[in-house]
């Protein structure tokens, strides 16, 4: 489909008098969802930075352009896209020459329903086309009409965009778009298209930009990172383990981070590269959702329990101070009691360090939203707690475990309480102690003196 066929135009009923425009300045932009969608978010502030000159504020209120990058993962997510934009309905009213946005996953998957139930919505834009969010903004101005861009051109968008630009002490690249695995509760394959990857020299150079601008961290993107597979310019072949090894190698990188994994694509290179690649920090989300086999075969996640385990068996040989992470969905349709004592059975193998846990939450479109959601409410929310709990110790026994070590910790900014500090393990446990601005992105040895149910403080080591 081309730019042009796939925009649909309306007239904007609520600019009925055009009248002269005025300038465009202030751009508010509020984001939802996932690392992916953060990223996105950076990369639409740098192309209306390069576009427009606009200026980031931190109030719909103060801005001339509102945009809004949205996530359908749960509903809850997508319940809060409706409500943040009745709130900006009023500001529509009373200012009429705002121009307010909507994109990512549920403007994918919505389109133009997004502008039918909400009118005063200018533009609909999705994941994979928010390059050409400048264009779309002149022709509604221009023409007054409201616009939908929700096609998927393959990975067009990495051609469009400019230069990176670093906040922070870690930035984030996404090498990988979208998914090809189809679990069948997720609706992520819908939203963001077939899995594609961009070239390796792609993701180099944007890699060694953001080191040269001073970044010591960079977390490689994507929803299955390790599904990556790309052609470089001479026709070789790449996947994810190289990829990993030719940014390890770039000058100025002191720390080395990529989410989301696989279980199927952790393949026994990518395990072994945590002992291997020295800036490759050992801390590894690799979501499992259940620990029924059952349940793994009804979701359609392509490997059963004891391939789980063997995977962390592998990471530990290599790295035997992996901090391990997960996704779990706790009543999925059919889900016993047996099931989810699977579940708790593996967290206690495992001895993840920290999990995110979810309810199940059926997603219009994919394969389990037929299945009945027969799991009743209540239940949810007590195996939801039961996993919360026992997570909650996990926790509270790996921060325990630190008390007395030295951590060489990446120091990202001010801490919550005046004159603190608040900086990442290798493993990416937060660390306050008392420390100084200047500090800010270097990694300085903190001696960890106590844990807390989420975190852990330290204090500096002098060295003389
Ligand atoms: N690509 C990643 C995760 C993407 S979505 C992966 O495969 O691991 C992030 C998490 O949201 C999932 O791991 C899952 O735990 C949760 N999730 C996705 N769909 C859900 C649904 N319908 N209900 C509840 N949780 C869901
Ligand atoms: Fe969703 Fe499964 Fe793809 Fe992850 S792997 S994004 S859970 S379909
Ligand atoms: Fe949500 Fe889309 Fe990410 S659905 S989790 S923002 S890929």
């Amino acid at each position: 489909m081309t730019f042009l066929q796939s925009q649909a135009k309306f007239r904007n009923p609520m600019l009925k008098t055009p009248k002269t425009r005025r300038s465009i300045d202030t751009l508010y932009l509020k984001t939802y969802g996932c690392q992916m969608n953060e990223y996105d978010s950076g990369r639409i502030v740098d192309i209306m930075r390069e576009a427009y000159g606009l200026r980031l504020v931190d109030a719909p209120e103060k801005a001339d352009v509102i945009l809004m990058n949205t996530c359908s993962v749960r509903e809850k997510a997508e319940e809060k896209v409706y409500s943040e934009l009745g709130r900006w309905r009023k500001l529509k009213q009373s200012r009429p020459d705002i121009i307010i946005g909507v994109g990512g996953c549920v403007a994918q998957q919505e389109g133009e329903r997004i502008q039918k139930r909400a009118p005063f919505v200018d533009i609909v834009f999705g994941p994979q086309t928010y390059h050409r969010l400048p264009e779309m903004i002149h022709q509604i101005r221009r023409e007054r009409i409201q616009l939908t861009n929700i096609d998927m051109p393959e990975i067009e968008k990495f051609d469009h965009l400019p230069n990176p630009h670093a906040e922070g002490v870690s930035a984030y690249v996404t090498i990988m778009e979208g998914c090809d695995k189809f679990c069948t509760f997720c609706v992520v394959p819908y939203t963001r298209g077939p899995e594609i990857s961009r070239p390796p020299e792609d993701v180099l150079r944007e890699c060694r930009q953001l080191l040269e601008t001073g970044i010591p961290e960079i977390t490689l993107l994507g929803q299955n990172v390790n599904a990556y597979r790309a052609e470089d310019d001479e026709g070789e072949e790449w996947d994810f383990a190289m990829l990993l090894e030719a940014v390890a190698e770039l000058d100025g990188l002191k720390r080395l981070r990529f989410t989301t994994s696989h279980p199927m694509e952790m393949t026994d290179a990518l395990c072994e590269a945590f002992g291997s690649i020295p800036v490759l920090m050992p801390y590894l989300h690799l979501p499992v959702q259940t620990g029924s086999d059952r349940l793994l075969r009804a979701m359609h996640r392509g490997h059963d329990r004891e391939t789980y385990l063997r995977i962390v068996e592998t990471l530990r040989k290599h790295c035997p101070e992996i901090a391990l992470s997960s996704d779990f969905i706790v009543g999925y349709p059919g889900e016993t009691d047996e099931d989810f004592e699977q579940t708790l059975d593996l967290v206690r193998r495992v001895g993840f360090d920290s999990a995110f846990c979810f309810k199940y939450s059926p997603r219009p479109g994919t394969p389990a939203a037929h299945a009945e959601d027969d799991v009743p409410d209540h239940v949810k929310d007590e195996r939801l707690q039961a996993l919360l709990a026992l997570m909650k110790e996990q926790t509270r026994s790996a921060l325990a475990k630190k008390v007395g070590r030295i951590e060489n910790v990446l120091v990202e900014g001010k801490g919550r309480n005046e004159g603190d500090m608040q900086g990442r393990t290798p493993d990416f446990k937060i660390v306050h102690f008392r420390g100084h601005v200047r500090q800010i992105g270097q990694i300085m040895p903190v001696r960890i003196t106590e844990a807390y149910g989420q975190s852990l403080r330290g204090e500096l080591v002098i060295r003389s």
